[in-house]
């Protein structure tokens, strides 16, 4: 099985007129002309990275030159490779792959023979409201259970942490089936290990119940990109009939690698030509909303 974890620090990246336009270059046009209508630079910044996250991966772990990429989404949004449809790969197992951009990263993982989702989410403050109003809002999303584990980590801090780590982990799974919002959260239940989930580690004992009952099929790679980032990675077998087991044995879970701009730029070919009122576009955008720019130097 081959596994591929791949961040990028969107935050830290602040493109020069040549970065922005050579990166527009490189991506498919209706992607480009969907990043070009955020309001706010976060957002174009962290779209155009899953972009090019996507198209390297492609393009060095599937062996599919830059051009030839054609991707796609699902009906229900998650992007999907939709030509070549015939790939040269070191083996039989198809790589299935899903992106997530929040906070200060936008992140890739990928991986053979499985299903994969994968989540990150940044630890802040809720802006508006007090951490037990944020929690009542959010009732619904959580169990009883996963509610007790959250409210009693310790201090709004802890208890913040504990509930986004039960967020990514639920995204991580809504993810890997692809069904966006359609799926009632109350099914899916979460069981941490007594383990705390510490930096430079990925824990791999979180279990899941769907439906009351534990799933064996599915696995989940926890960790943190840095001391607010969580990230959390399912890898799974869809229920369909006649399909295998996960290998009881599995290899150590791969760590995020953090990419450069260069490197994630490396692979990639131009599509299309320079666009120069693209760039004049994006500079006029604020950062992010007022609001958002608070909460983050807050935490
Ligand atoms: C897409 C969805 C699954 C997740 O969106 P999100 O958490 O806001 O965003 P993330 O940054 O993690 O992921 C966005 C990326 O996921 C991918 N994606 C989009 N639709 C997807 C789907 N149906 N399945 C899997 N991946 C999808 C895309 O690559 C997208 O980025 P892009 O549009 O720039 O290419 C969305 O349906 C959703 O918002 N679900 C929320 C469910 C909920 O209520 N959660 C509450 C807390 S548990």
């Amino acid at each position: 099985m081959g596994s591929i974890r791949w961040a990028f620090r969107c935050s830290a990246w602040t493109p020069s007129r040549s970065e922005w336009l050579l990166a527009a270059r490189c991506i498919q046009k209706e992607e480009k002309d969907r990043i070009g209508q955020f309001m706010f630079a976060k957002d174009a910044k962290s779209a155009m990275a899953g972009r090019l996250l996507l198209r390297r991966f492609v393009c060095e772990r599937m062996g599919i030159p830059w051009a030839e990429i054609r991707l796609e989404r699902s009906p229900r949004g998650k992007p999907v490779l939709a030509a070549p449809l015939k790939v040269r790969s070191d083996s039989d197992e198809s790589w299935s792959f899903n992106l997530s951009h929040q906070g200060d990263y936008t992140v890739l993982a990928a991986e053979q023979g499985v299903e994969v989702g994968v989540d990150v989410m940044k630890t802040t403050m809720p802006g508006s409201s007090s951490v037990p109003e944020f929690f009542r809002i959010m009732t619904r999303q959580f169990t009883a259970y996963e509610w007790s584990v959250i409210q009693s980590a310790g201090s709004e801090q802890k208890q913040l942490a504990t509930f986004y780590r039960h967020w990514t982990l639920k995204e991580s799974f809504i993810k890997a089936i692809g069904t966006g919002l359609g799926f009632n959260l109350q099914r899916i239940e979460f069981h941490l290990p007594g383990e705390p989930l510490t930096q430079n580690q990925v824990l791999r004992q979180t279990r899941m119940h769907l439906d009351e009952e534990e799933e064996e099929n599915w696995i989940f790679e926890e960790s943190l990109l840095d001391a607010s980032h969580h990230v959390a990675v399912a890898l799974g077998l869809q229920d369909t009939p006649g399909s295998a087991a996960l290998p009881s044995s599995l290899p150590s879970p791969t760590p995020f690698t953090l990419l450069s701009f260069s490197e994630l730029i490396s692979s990639a070919s131009p599509l299309t030509e320079e666009d120069p009122a693209y760039w004049e576009s994006f500079r006029m955008k604020a950062e992010a909303p007022q609001r958002q720019r608070d909460t983050s130097t807050s935490t």
